[in-house]
């Protein structure tokens, strides 16, 4: 039997307090159960079809992320077993068990971490307008894809569409402060290095990525997902060539099927077909497989 997507999370004893493009969320007090659903989203816009594994992929691969990253900073995991899940949730494996945290709620930060390394996406288009990255000057004569000097930290805020719009790290110490914006753009920027270096080693080129960052009284917490291929960029190493677009381990197929159709990018989506989602759950298994050195999600 080929595997089933689960696009949503259903008990009968307690609702999720929220359901994001991707997670379902259940608040347990002082801890949040973090459920990686197998939706997927493209321009915004979450398919009613889903994407078989892709949440258990997406949550081991983090948590793989975040062991190798525990001393570079604090985060917000708890525990990924069913077995430390309280009650109902360790009685549905079927619907929490691979796919699911436990954390600690965090007070978030309203600024998206991102880091980049090469130039790509928004950060390429400001570049071709104006030779800057989130008002960040970068050396001329840079290419679509370049690697850049060194990683820089091009913050983002959520508009209330849920767009990402960049801003300058001027503009984030101004919403955040000096200090937590100092510390986590750091903390940020370390973690990026180091999964880039490792995954070089697997013959992936992280482009960047994005972060969230939260507060426990007092400390920095690292939160969400890390890593990932729906928080980042990944690109095959061995086929890199700057100068144009890379082809990527995630959506492409989705996008491209997409701009195929007549969607007008302003309503719901119209279904994934088997093939597509077939091809783009081979991509995230592959990136797994690729990254871990083919651990089983
Ligand atoms: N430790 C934490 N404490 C509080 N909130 C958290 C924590 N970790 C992650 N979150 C929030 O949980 C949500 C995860 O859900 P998901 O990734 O599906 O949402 P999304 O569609 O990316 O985001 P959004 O809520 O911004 O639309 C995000 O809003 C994220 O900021
Ligand atoms: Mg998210």
């Amino acid at each position: 039997m080929p595997p089933v997507a689960l696009c949503e999370t259903n008990i009968t004893e307690v609702k999720p307090v929220a359901r994001g493009k991707v997670r379902d969320i259940y608040d347990l007090g002082d801890n949040l159960l973090i459920v990686a659903t197998d939706r997927i989203s493209a321009f915004d816009w979450v398919n009613p079809v889903g994407i078989p594994d892709k949440g258990k992929i997406l949550t081991q691969m983090s948590l793989f992320w975040f062991d190798m990253m525990r001393d570079v900073v604090k985060n917000h995991l708890v525990s990924a077993k069913l077995t430390d899940f309280p009650e109902p949730f360790r009685s549905y494996p079927d619907q929490f068990e691979g796919r699911s945290m436990l954390v600690r709620k965090c007070e978030m930060f309203p600024v998206e971490f991102v880091v980049r390394g090469y130039l790509a996406g928004s950060g390429w288009k400001e570049y071709g307008a104006k030779g800057t990255v989130c008002e960040i000057p970068l050396p001329n004569g840079l290419l679509e894809s370049s690697v850049l000097p060194e990683p820089i930290y091009t913050p983002a805020t959520k508009a209330t569409d849920g767009h990402d719009i960049n801003i300058s790290p001027a503009e984030a110490a101004h919403i955040i402060g000096e200090r937590w914006n100092t510390e986590a753009s750091s903390a940020a920027i370390e973690v990026y290095k180091r999964g880039r270096d490792y995954a070089a080693t697997r013959g992936i080129i992280l482009c960047d990525t994005k972060f969230e960052f939260g507060l426990r009284g007092n400390s920095l917490i690292l939160t969400d997902e890390v890593l990932t291929p729906d928080s980042s960029r990944f690109w095959p190493a061995d086929q890199y060539k700057p100068g144009s677009g890379q082809p990527s381990y995630d959506k492409q197929f989705v996008r491209d099927w997409l701009e195929t159709t007549s969607w007008d990018k302003n309503s719901p989506q119209p279904p994934l077909p088997d093939e597509i989602v077939e091809r783009t759950r081979g991509k995230y298994v592959e990136a797994y497989r690729q990254l871990t050195g083919g651990k089983e999600f």
